[in-house]
């Protein structure tokens, strides 16, 4: 009988050196690696993409024409979820550097002793597990905190989950309060979809975007020749939405005779086309939204108030983001997603420093100003990460001093979205530090960042690593960096 083992991780080695693939397969499979190998980047090319790979280690300098950074772009391109290592030969950290901006977890310096290797895929390895794991957690959050397409996670959103699945099943008119862009009609879309209409039209009609003489007959329909225009018979919103939903938003542009036929067939689903002296008779649940105080409306005479009552015989609100911004982390890496998906981007996270003022902002255009300064931002990113510098002005200069208490969960997944993407920097920082010996300005010239950036990361990384000061200009060599081990590298590899 076959057993079942293990998956083992799979790993492909390109380098056009024959002796090195042979010695790093040799090392790789002792480990209980599955290696597969490649000359050129042509045999990289048309491998079977289908077989799962979950590391390549390329070597920067191919044979004349390819280079190992488009190679990595294109194993990144056919399989977005693997992780890679560049081998590069000694001194040339700018193009390290520029491996490490394309993706790479990590550099290995030519020649490298076995452990060194083994280290660094290990590494690597459990990078892309851990990244997988904040993809799977980031699913598993959207789906606990999401609703249809509705995310959120502040209690306001919490109980209106739980009032759309109680009204959905109902038949009851629902009227939809809330600012622009709070998401009035997706909450219309949601209690639709989850109720025992859903296989029926779901009908939108914006009250604001039609000419006031024309509000009935688009709602109801008009006999031929009814008016001027009325050129043929036309069927009614109404009618259009039988069976289904009939979404009426802003409902307060209304005029006065469209709201009195509108209350007669909220009272007894009866009502004629324009012109015509049938009654007709329909199967529709409407939902009506308003950003408006329709409250006040009634009060100054501009909204009957028997069809305030008659709307609002389930009420829903939807608070301004700015009152529940504990959602914000949450909706804007949703928008992230989307948009990078759509976009093929590489953008990954938002930095906390992005976040922090994606927080203090008051967002007057609500939650759909949040997902076009998401979908904004991104155009404006080349790296992987959103950070201030990407934010429209209004948003980076919002002064507002609001600390919000996030609740501690959403905290741990700022902190998983992020840590990742750190550590890959932090890595490249000590490298730097470690190769000029500690001096900084040498340091940041190498990494290519100015000495103030490089000034500010380390404090970054200061108040990350709890209890680990930044030593000063003295740094622990790691076992993994070669400077003096050259010889023994060689004589081990047999060169
Ligand atoms: N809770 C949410 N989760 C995910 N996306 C949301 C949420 N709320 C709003 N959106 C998105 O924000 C945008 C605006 O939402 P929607 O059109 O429903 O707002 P609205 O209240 O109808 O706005 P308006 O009053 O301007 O018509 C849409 O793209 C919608 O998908
Ligand atoms: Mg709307």
């Amino acid at each position: 009988m076959p057993s079942e083992s293990p998956p083992r991780d799979r790993i492909l080695i390109v380098d056009d050196e024959e002796n090195v693939l042979h010695f790093l397969s040799r090392v790789l499979e002792d480990e209980g690696y599955g290696v597969e190998t490649a000359r050129t980047a042509a045999e990289v090319r048309t491998r079977d993409w289908e077989v799962p790979l979950d590391l390549a280690i390329i070597d920067l300098r191919l044979q004349p024409g390819e280079d190992g950074i488009s190679l990595l772009q294109m194993v990144r391109e056919r399989a977005p979820e693997t992780s890679a290592v560049l081998m590069t030969a000694y001194g040339s950290i700018e193009s390290a550097v520029a491996a490490m901006r394309a993706g790479a977890y990590d550099y290995v310096t030519k020649p490298f002793r076995a452990e060194e290797i083994l280290k660094v895929v290990a590494k690597a390895l459990e990078q892309r597990r851990l990244q997988r794991e904040v993809w799977r957690l980031r699913r598993e959050v959207e789906r606990r905190y999401s609703f249809a397409n509705l995310i959120g996670k502040s209690p306001a959103m919490q109980e209106l989950f739980h009032q759309i699945e109680q009204v959905a099943a109902s038949r009851g008119t629902v009227l939809v309060s809330g600012e622009s862009g709070t998401g009035k009609e997706l909450v219309a879309r949601a209690i639709h979809y989850n109720s025992p209409r859903r296989s029926g039209p779901f009908v939108v009609i914006d009250c604001a975007a039609i000419p006031e003489t024309l509000q009935e007959s688009e709602l109801f329909g008009h006999a031929k020749g009814a008016f001027t225009g009325a050129v043929g018979i036309k069927r009614g919103l109404f009618e259009e939405a039988d069976g289904g939903t009939l979404f009426l938003d802003e409902v307060g542009e209304l005029r006065p005779p469209t709201q009195a036929t509108l209350l007669r067939v909220l009272q007894d689903g009866s009502f004629r086309r324009v012109g015509d002296t049938r009654t007709l008779r329909v199967d529709v649940r409407v939902i009506a939204a308003t950003n408006k105080d329709l409250a006040e409306a009634v009060r100054t005479g501009q909204f009957r108030e028997d069809l305030f009552y008659r709307l609002k015989v389930v009420p829903i609100h939807l608070p301004p983001l700015r009152e529940r911004r504990e959602d914000i982390p949450l909706l804007a890496d949703h928008f992230l997603q989307h948009s990078v998906a759509q976009a093929r981007a590489e953008v990954r996270r938002i930095t906390p420093q992005g976040l922090d003022l994606l927080l203090r902002y008051p967002w007057p255009g609500n939650v759909r100003e949040l997902e076009n300064t998401i979908e904004r931002a991104l155009l404006f990113c080349d790296g992987e990460a959103i950070g201030p510098e990407h934010l429209p002005p209004e948003v980076r200069q919002s002064t507002e001093a609001i600390r919000v208490g996030l609740p501690h969960d959403s905290l741990d997944l700022r902190l998983a979205l992020d840590r990742a993407g750190r550590e890959v920097e932090s890595d490249l920082i000590r490298r730097a530090l470690d190769r000029s010996r500690g001096n900084r300005t040498q340091a940041a010239r190498l990494l290519g960042i100015s000495r103030r950036a490089l000034l500010y990361k380390l404090k970054e990384m200061a108040g990350q690593t709890r209890g680990e000061p930044i030593p000063n200009g003295k740094w622990k060599t790691d076992s993994r960096q070669l400077t003096a081990d050259h010889d023994r590298a060689s004589q081990e590899r047999g060169q």
